[in-house]
């Protein structure tokens, strides 16, 4: 399949590259939506191994999150803050990494091509505004080079929004 970017098979390496050009892609607009789909776009179409990688934004009135932009097949619309691997990595703040979503309760199955998944909060402001998640059909695809990649690809999502 194509790829955006060519990178190297060495995770820090990778994500540092695409940090590099996150950076580049993210320069010139604040714009929540349009970040985040290009973030989207940029990690479904440059890492390897996945099905699926998009966003799920804080609706506060509800306590839940709803689907933001994203790259792969249709996804549940809303998630309640505490349920599947999104909402528990909204609820506890902090990177989940679940290497078999067949063995995480409460796992809400969006495609069922997924068998690992990676969930990173979106802090701004100490405030939390949503969650990247990532699907792979590969068992134990994302490990804790992933998480740290992709917490600092978050970051300068955030960054982006405040310029
Ligand atoms: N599997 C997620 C739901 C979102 S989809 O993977 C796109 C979860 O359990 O929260």
């Amino acid at each position: 399949m194509h790829k955006l970017i060519d990178l190297p098979t060495d995770k820090p390496a990778a994500y540092a590259e695409l940090e590099t050009g996150l950076r580049a892609l993210l320069a010139d607009e604040h714009d929540l939506i349009a970040n985040a789909a290009n973030l989207a776009a940029l990690l479904y179409w440059s890492l390897p191994e996945l099905n699926w990688a998009g966003f799920y934004f804080v609706e506060p009135a509800r306590d839940d999150l709803l689907l933001g932009p994203f790259q792969g097949k249709p996804a549940c619309v809303r998630i309640p803050v505490g349920r599947g691997v999104c909402g528990t990595a909204a609820a506890r703040r902090e990177t989940v990494v679940v290497p078999d979503v067949h063995a995480f309760a409460g796992h809400i199955a969006c495609d069922s091509a997924s068998n690992s998944e990676i969930v990173v909060p979106i802090l701004r402001a100490d405030r939390l505004i949503g969650v990247l998640d990532l699907d792979s059909p590969v068992p134990g695809r994302f490990d804790g080079e992933d998480a740290r990649g992709l917490e600092r690809l978050v970051n300068v999502f955030v960054e982006s929004l405040d310029r």
